[in-house]
């Protein structure tokens, strides 16, 4: 699922960066923010249109660009969150801006979640760490059609309780019918009250009918190369099995090949792949 830009859309040039304004920065954790943004152009905020699991170039004038998925809800396109974690030249800078202050994005690119295909079927949803990004849009995309999609599980991963971002979604999104929520962590603490362990080992805890299950899996690629064969030993195929991946990217449209990952160009034939196409590129560097 994505949304491709059109002549008539204001992203017709896929180079051109639109100014946003930041309303809103909320601290989730050490080192990680969300980011709400407003585009300045009227005609942008009005028209700009993106599909849960796509990303934005977000670009600091004069310092660069980094790629970051769109975590807000799709049926409310006029407020654009990005949850950043500062990793180097380009976050620890935008870790510094503040309310007020303007960023550029250009976008959206990549193909998003297959939610289309999903519908009629259980999803089942993992995630690790700040994996969870990519899938928040796509999760409240289901919850407003509920009633389209079977059972809904999420499992979701984080090193220490401290790494566990959006503590009211997860909250809220338990309170769904016909939806389970489960969260481990690796080290606990004294507050934790859930599964401790990786994230994998929650497969246990659900049942999951592989004829009509469709998973959307995003976090470290050692989480998807050890999960995917414990789901499949589950007998859920590969082809029902979707992986959000990262690799450096500049361009955002198919034409540097920084994002090259065998035949594929991950900024635009992913960043949402099926398992079976990428399998063996999973884990090399440089392919
Ligand atoms: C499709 C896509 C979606 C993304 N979504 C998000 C998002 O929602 N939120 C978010 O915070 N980030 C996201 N990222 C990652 C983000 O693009 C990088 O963290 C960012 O480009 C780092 O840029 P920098 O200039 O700050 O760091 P650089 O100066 O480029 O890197 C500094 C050091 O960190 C290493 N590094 C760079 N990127 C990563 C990484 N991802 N993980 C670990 N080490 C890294 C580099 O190798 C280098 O050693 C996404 C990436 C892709 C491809
Ligand atoms: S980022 Fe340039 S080809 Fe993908």
């Amino acid at each position: 699922m994505s949304f491709v830009p059109t002549v008539d859309s204001p992203w017709a040039n896929p180079y051109l960066i639109y100014a946003a304004t930041i309303v809103g920065k909320i601290r989730e954790a050490e080192g990680i923010d969300t980011y709400r943004l407003r585009f300045v152009d009227e005609q942008v905020r009005r028209r700009f249109r993106f599909a849960p699991g796509q990303f934005n170039m977000v670009y600091l004038f004069g310092v660069g660009e980094v790629a970051i998925s769109i975590v807000s809800d799709p049926d409310e396109p006029q407020c654009l969150d990005h949850t950043i974690r500062v990793v180097g030249r380009v976050t620890k800078s935008i870790a510094r801006l503040q309310q007020g202050d303007e960023l550029g994005i250009r976008g959206p690119f990549g193909q998003g979640w297959p939610l289309d295909a999903a519908q009629g079927n259980d999803v089942v949803i993992v995630t690790g760490g700040l994996g969870c990004a990519p899938v928040v849009g796509a999760i409240e995309y289901i919850f407003r059609r509920r009633t389209q999609y079977g059972s809904v599980k999420i499992l979701h991963g984080v090193k220490t309780p401290h790494d566990l971002l959006y503590r009211e979604r997860f909250d809220a999104w338990r309170r769904h019918p016909d939806t389970e929520v489960l969260l481990t962590s690796d080290q606990p603490d004294k507050t934790w009250r859930y599964h401790i362990g990786v994230v994998t080992e929650l497969f246990e805890q659900v049942r999951v009918d592989p004829a009509r299950t469709i998973v959307l899996m995003c976090g470290p690629e050692i989480m998807m190369r050890l999960g995917v064969p414990i789901l499949m030993q589950r007998g859920i195929p590969a082809t029902a099995i979707y992986v959000s991946l990262e690799r450096h990217m500049e361009c955002g449209i198919g034409l540097c090949g920084h994002c090259q990952m065998g035949p594929y160009f991950l900024c635009k034939d992913g960043p949402v792949m099926r398992y079976d196409r990428v399998a063996p590129w999973l884990g090399q560097v440089g392919v």
